[in-house]
């Protein structure tokens, strides 16, 4: 059965999605996720105050590209009237639909009132979460964590509450706050969300899935309606295609060979570029190589050379030695 969030996005069966994730899902990441069949995307978190001070910084995220679609803007932000203002702002911007952030758990978002703190503070998740369903035709979709710590592990009554008030989708990322990235990834209470018979809208689960064995295996425990990927992806955005093969065809694809590694990492270095000119683009990309060669014996010198050459051209020979020195190994 095909996932729908609100009226008009439809997302096929069992949607695949790439988390939002600031510095990394920007344009030219997201532009090799979708030559790798992710079925839906988001912005980066854009701070709420940052749109309304008309931040360079923020507003550049606002970017997004007609063969994106459908994606997803994502704000977070401490008060309900500057997020009431921000979602305007994305809805000028022609997302598909405008998430709202309540899972991030660093200080300085967590500890200003944003992010994952509204989940200490059920009642003000609500009220801002209806401003912001109220600011916008489009759908709003939420992303957030169980709690905020062990003991308050308050998800399923969010869903609900979020539900009655008009969001269309639910993401939950299967840790507390205080867990932030530590440990392991509990979906047992994603299970629970999805099967409390009052929830209707998509339950999306997230966290650690980073396998098409894995994603086969949660997807049949925990039930959810798709699953949203992040870290996994960095350097790899092939795992969107290989979970899809395999629930296409209940077959393994084989990994990227190098020369796959090296096309799509040059794509993503050539995006880079176009969107955040020579200067940034080269920077920016530098942070990204490792993750793409990982496994390559001995690639230490070439990540070397990466990451400290300015010039598009020179950077461009060595991926072009690493296709030739590497072309018989399996990565
Ligand atoms: C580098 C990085 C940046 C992130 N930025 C965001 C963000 O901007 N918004 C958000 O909702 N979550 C953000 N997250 C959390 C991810 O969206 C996701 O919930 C988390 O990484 C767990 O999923 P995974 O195990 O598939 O990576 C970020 C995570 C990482 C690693």
């Amino acid at each position: 059965m095909s996932v729908k969030i609100g009226e008009h996005i439809d997302l096929g069966e069992f949607p695949l999605l790439l988390a939002p994730m600031e510095d990394v899902s920007d344009p030219p990441f997201r532009y090799v996720c979708k030559q790798n069949g992710v079925d839906m995307m988001y912005t980066e978190f854009i701070s709420s105050e940052g749109l309304i001070r008309d931040a360079a910084k923020s507003r550049q995220k606002l970017d997004i590209f007609e063969y994106e679609r459908p994606i997803g803007i994502q704000i977070f932000g401490s008060d309900i009237e500057h997020m009431r203002q921000s979602a305007e702002i994305c809805t000028q911007a022609n997302p598909n639909l405008i998430d709202i952030n309540y899972g991030c758990p660093v200080k300085n978002v967590a500890c200003r009132g944003a992010g994952a703190s509204l989940l200490q503070d059920i009642d003000k998740m609500v009220a801002m979460t209806k401003a912001v369903v109220d600011a916008t035709h489009l759908p709003v979709t939420v992303k957030t964590r169980l709690g905020w710590d062990d003991s308050t592990k308050n998800v399923y009554e969010v869903a609900e509450r979020l539900q009655d008030i008009g969001i269309k989708a639910l993401a939950i990322h299967g840790r507390t706050r205080a867990q932030m990235y530590k440990g392991q990834a509990d979906w047992s209470m994603i299970r629970d969300v999805k099967q409390n018979p009052r929830i209707k809208i998509p339950i999306f689960g997230n966290g650690d899935v980073d396998s098409v064995e894995k994603a086969a295996a949660w997807r049949q425990e925990y039930q959810v309606d798709g699953i949203m990927i992040g870290r996994a992806s960095i350097g790899y955005p092939w795992i969107f295609r290989e979970i899809k093969h395999f629930f296409q065809t209940g077959e393994r694809l084989e990994g990227p060979t190098i020369a796959e590694r090296v096309d799509v990492c040059r794509t993503h270095l050539t995006k880079s570029i176009e969107w955040k000119g020579d200067k940034t683009g080269i920077f920016e990309m530098r942070r990204h190589y490792a993750n793409y060669f990982k496994g390559i014996p001995n690639f230490k010198e070439y990540r070397m050379k990466l990451v400290e050459l300015q010039d598009v051209n020179h950077i461009i020979e060595v991926l072009e030695d690493i296709r030739h020195n590497f072309a018989e190994e399996v990565a």
